[in-house]
């Protein structure tokens, strides 16, 4: 190729580059979309007639690339976890409390808006976007590298050729969502319920083309790990993302104390409706990054930060009926049946009304007019029935005495509130197990939602978990809205589903009072099926995770016939029994300084991130705790150590600096 064409290739993407940051990110614009248009227009036909000068940030990428067959899985770098909830003051102050009692009385706030779209994550390598992807569940989400391109306001090239992870919420800005519905009325689509529905829709389009069409756009507010970047604050992170070229969100304010962050958080109450993109609430963080890592994470979401919901839209609507559910152990539940009415941006036709006693209490009536409302902003929820409306036509509900689906009679176990069908051959109560085994927490199969598992249930193709591994691709194109392409991509999901790790095969199989987190740690203990398979009562109870009523109900599940059949056709089928993950360690199995004793960390780290010091120290055995007590056996100063370190030597606790810890840990 000739060096001019090069030379104008070039000149046309740092121009496209800077354009396309001035106008998505700066609001700035220098050029009119006409001159922005042309300049893509030469540049794409520019590098059509030069395939050979490829470059993975070109702008031209923008405007979608080539259609994915399915999205790749990625693992992320550090799970993305989701954030516990405020609803109220209260909470607030209860949230400021715990974090004060953790880290001291010197704390400061910031308060960012909680942008209600997707979570995504962006990775970059020498300053080039190399890979973006969904939350998914937390620790495997999607790779939607090419549709996320199409975000201009995401920079394909940083200004520093730095590598980090960042992350951020994809949205639907509120204009563009009602031109989309708009269009797709007028072509009888369905319309989008909702902003952030569309957004995710958009992003899961396998052909980045059309989520070029949708103008989405993106904030972002976070490192993956910003203790490597250098700064020592979570503000000081946003103006960093600013530099490199990133969209954050400007309405963000750092407090010193609760009071002021309340004061925000009331603010935006009546501000809400003027903002451009719809927000749920607001996101309350720790500033100081040392003080987040003292106060560190709950199994599911950090200490150091908390999101502020706004207070759910209430509607009144008619209640027709109830319906009864059964579910999955057997349990009856009956459900509102409701005129259909719009609610925080979908329309609501059912709630659940939880059990015989929430209806007592409620004093709900057939043809009652309630009062409904989404509760956390997703499961609706009838919150009281409006008695004045009355007329007298209303009827009295009553439990039916026999299942509904299978008519065997229905018992209420001693100290529960709930009725049961306990008939083990119960059809409702196989599909629902059909349907958790898949779900996302358990083997996490992919387009085999409540839907597909209904129609595979009732044609019969399905009895129990192990047939899913038995279906056939022509089995599938059979069914209602099932196409070549859908099949293929559903038995190459079933197929992947078989390498996971044995804690998802042991919460799919739904064994009475093994929730996600028990599985994961009778997995970790026992690591193949066949050993917990084997495991004594005493066994099961000498662990610390593990209850009396846990350990019976493994242990007897495990005693069934027809469980042990089961688990032997899986094997045979090919589906993974054994623990894939770290092994948990045994504390007297060690041989190590640090196994059973109780280690607190302060002041900064200079070698290992607080995370990785706490990690190498637990996978010895040892405890890392927040704070100084009589029971601290030692304790770790970093650069600049305060309060803990005077506390630490009037407590007569042993201090080391962190060479020493490295040494120690690496010998
Ligand atoms: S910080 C450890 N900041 O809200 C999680 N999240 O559960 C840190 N979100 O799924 C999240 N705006 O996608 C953070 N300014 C903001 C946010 C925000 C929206 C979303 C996020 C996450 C959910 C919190």
């Amino acid at each position: 190729m000739s060096d001019q064409a090069k030379a104008r290739i070039d000149e046309l993407r740092a121009l496209l580059h800077k354009w396309n940051h001035e106008y998505h990110v700066l609001d700035k614009p220098s050029v009119s979309d006409f001159e922005y248009d042309q300049a893509m227009q030469e540049l794409i036909q520019l590098e059509k007639q030069n395939p050979d000068y490829l470059a993975e940030d070109s702008p031209s990428h923008r405007v979608g690339g080539v259609a994915l067959d399915v999205f790749e899985k990625v693992e992320h770098d550090t799970p993305m976890l989701s954030l516990g909830n405020a609803f109220n003051e209260e909470d607030l102050r209860d949230f400021d409390r715990r974090v004060r009692q953790g880290v001291g009385e010197q704390v400061a706030y910031i308060c960012e808006l909680k942008i209600d779209g997707l979570a995504v994550s962006l990775k970059y390598e020498d300053g080039l976007f190399v890979r973006g992807a969904t939350r998914g569940d937390g620790t495997i989400g999607e790779d939607i590298t090419q549709n996320l391109k199409t975000i201009r306001s995401i920079p394909l090239r940083l200004t520093k050729p730095v590598s980090l992870e960042v992350r951020g919420e994809a949205y639907m800005p509120k204009r563009s969502f009602e031109a989309l519905n708009e269009v797709r009325y007028q072509a009888e689509e369905e319309p989008f319920a909702n902003p952030r529905n569309a957004a995710a829709g958009s992003l899961r389009q396998l052909d980045p083309k059309l989520a070029a069409k949708r103008n989405l756009d993106i904030f972002v507010y976070g490192i993956g790990n910003g203790l490597n970047t250098g700064v020592i604050s979570h503000s000081e992170g946003l103006n960093l993302l600013d530099e490199l070229g990133f969209k954050t969100n400007n309405e963000r304010k750092r407090c010193n104390g609760i009071d002021e962050v309340i004061e925000f958080v009331n603010g935006w109450h009546e501000k809400r409706p003027t903002l451009g993109y719809e927000i749920d609430g607001i996101v309350i963080k720790v500033d100081s990054l040392e003080q987040q890592d003292e106060l560190g994470f709950t199994a599911k979401s950090p200490r150091w930060a908390i999101a502020y919901k706004f207070p759910a839209e209430e509607v009144v609507t008619r209640l027709i009926d109830i319906d009864l559910n059964v579910g999955r152990t057997g349990v009856i539940t009956p459900t509102a049946i409701l005129e259909p009415v719009r609610v925080a941006g979908t329309v609501v036709k059912r709630a659940s009304l939880h059990n015989e006693d929430l209806i007592r209490e409620k004093d709900i009536k057939l043809g009652d007019y309630v009062v409904v409302k989404k509760a956390g902003d997703i499961i609706p929820e009838v919150v009281n029935v409006l008695l004045e409306r009355r007329t007298g036509d209303e009827k009295e509900f009553a439990m039916p005495s026999h299942c509904p689906e299978c008519d065997s009679e229905l018992v209420r176990i001693e100290g529960e509130v709930a009725l049961r069908c306990i008939n083990p051959m119960c059809p409702a109560q196989i599909r629902e197990g059909l349907i958790h085994f898949v779900s996302r927490d358990a083997m996490n199969i992919e387009g085999l939602g409540e839907r597909v598992i209904s129609q595979l249930f009732k044609e019969k193709l399905i009895h129990d978990v192990a047939d899913i591994y038995r279906l056939t691709k022509e089995q599938l194109v059979e069914l209602e809205r099932m196409g070549e392409k859908s099949a293929t991509n559903l038995i190459q999901a079933i197929q992947a589903s078989k390498t996971n790790s044995l804690e998802k095969l042991l919460f799919g199989l739904g064994i009475r009072h093994v929730g996600a987190k028990a599985a994961k740690t009778l997995a970790q203990q026992f690591e193949t099926i066949d050993s917990l398979k084997q495991a004594s009562v005493e066994e099961l109870t000498a662990i610390n995770e593990i209850g009396d009523k846990m350990a019976d109900s493994v242990y007897t599940y495990f005693r069934s016939e027809e469980v042990q059949k089961l688990i032997n056709e899986l094997k045979e089928l090919g589906v993974n029994t054994t623990y894939q993950g770290p092994k948990k360690v045994n504390v007297e199995e060690i041989d190590s300084y640090f196994a059973g004793k109780t280690i607190v960390l302060t002041g900064k780290l200079e070698i290992l991130t607080r995370n990785e010091a706490k990690e190498k120290i637990e996978l010895l055995g040892g405890k890392v705790s927040g704070s100084v007590s009589k029971n601290t056996d030692l304790l770790i100063a970093g650069e600049a150590a305060g309060s803990k370190l005077d506390q630490a030597k009037k407590h007569g606790v042993e201090i080391w600096d962190e060479e020493k810890l490295v040494l120690e840990l690496n010998g």
